[in-house]
């Protein structure tokens, strides 16, 4: 059997000239846990080309989503990024990755931290019912140049706390809290920043970061990851996988796209 299902593209949805989001059919035989990543692509000349892409859509939606960057000469987003509905596109039939809730031990607080499209995993794990049995807040960081590629801000904000089965929950536990780092906003500055002077924490009411009460997942620049797993480290957290649960989990983005 063939390691990758043929799709459909259903929707795209461009949010800026470097980011854009779109929506596939769903193999149902297609199971993936909350976090996780898989290979999609096109064919190329009669090759596939693929690249490894965080599902964005809950693993109980018929559909997929993915958020992509668009890389002017990138071999796939340079072509990805002209998708329209009814196109093909193939979709890897295993998922993989570090980003999951069995990953991390039991702790009072997540923290889920992004740059850019590293944003992609957590969308899908703040619609995971799961993530709310196991954590009393969730604090969702969106780090981004500029405030236009604040992706999804709507949905979190607006869709998810009237979301029939989670909104409750949703409402009660989910901190959301975009920040910019090179334009006015609300909020700014790096994630890292944010963290050592613990203005996030004065701002979001929560106390500053323990290894014994809080869990984090980082994704995103290769560079934030490096310096927050420093940061975490030299305060005790250390960093889970697969079979060996940790105080945080690390998934870098999938650059040169
Ligand atoms: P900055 O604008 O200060 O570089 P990029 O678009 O380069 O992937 O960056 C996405 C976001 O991640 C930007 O807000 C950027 O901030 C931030 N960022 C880049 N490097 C780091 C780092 N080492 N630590 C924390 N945040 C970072």
């Amino acid at each position: 059997m063939s390691n990758f299902n043929q799709e459909r593209v259903l929707s795209v949805h461009h949010w800026t000239d470097t980011l854009f989001s779109f929506t596939t059919t769903r193999d149902p035989g297609f199971r993936f846990k909350n976090g996780q990543f898989t290979m999609i692509g096109i064919e190329v000349e009669g090759k596939p080309l693929l690249r490894a892409y965080s599902v964005v859509s809950p693993n109980y939606d018929e559909k997929l989503e993915f958020f992509s960057i668009k890389v002017p000469d990138g071999p796939l987003t340079s072509r990805l990024q002209h998708l329209k509905e009814g196109d093909p596109i193939i979709v890897g039939r295993k998922a993989t990755g570090t980003l999951v809730l069995d990953n991390l031990m039991h702790g009072r607080n997540l923290y889920l931290l992004g740059t850019g499209t590293g944003l992609a995993p957590f969308l899908s794990l703040i619609r995971d019912p799961e993530t709310y049995e196991r954590f009393e807040k969730v604090v969702l960081l969106h780090g981004c140049r500029q405030v236009s590629e604040l992706a999804y801000g709507e949905m979190i904000t607006r869709d998810l706390p009237e979301d029939e089965f989670l909104g409750e929950e949703i409402r009660s536990k989910l901190i959301y809290y975009p920040t910019v780092t090179r334009e006015p906003f609300r909020n700014r500055g790096r994630i890292t920043d944010l963290i050592t002077t613990s203005k996030l924490f004065g701002d979001i009411g929560l106390p500053p970061i323990d290894a014994e009460n809080d869990r984090l997942m980082l994704c995103g620049s290769p560079q934030m990851i490096r310096d927050l797993k420093i940061i975490l480290e030299e305060r005790g957290f250390n960093e889970g996988n697969h079979g060996e649960p940790g105080h945080f989990v690390i998934e870098k983005a999938f650059a040169e796209r």
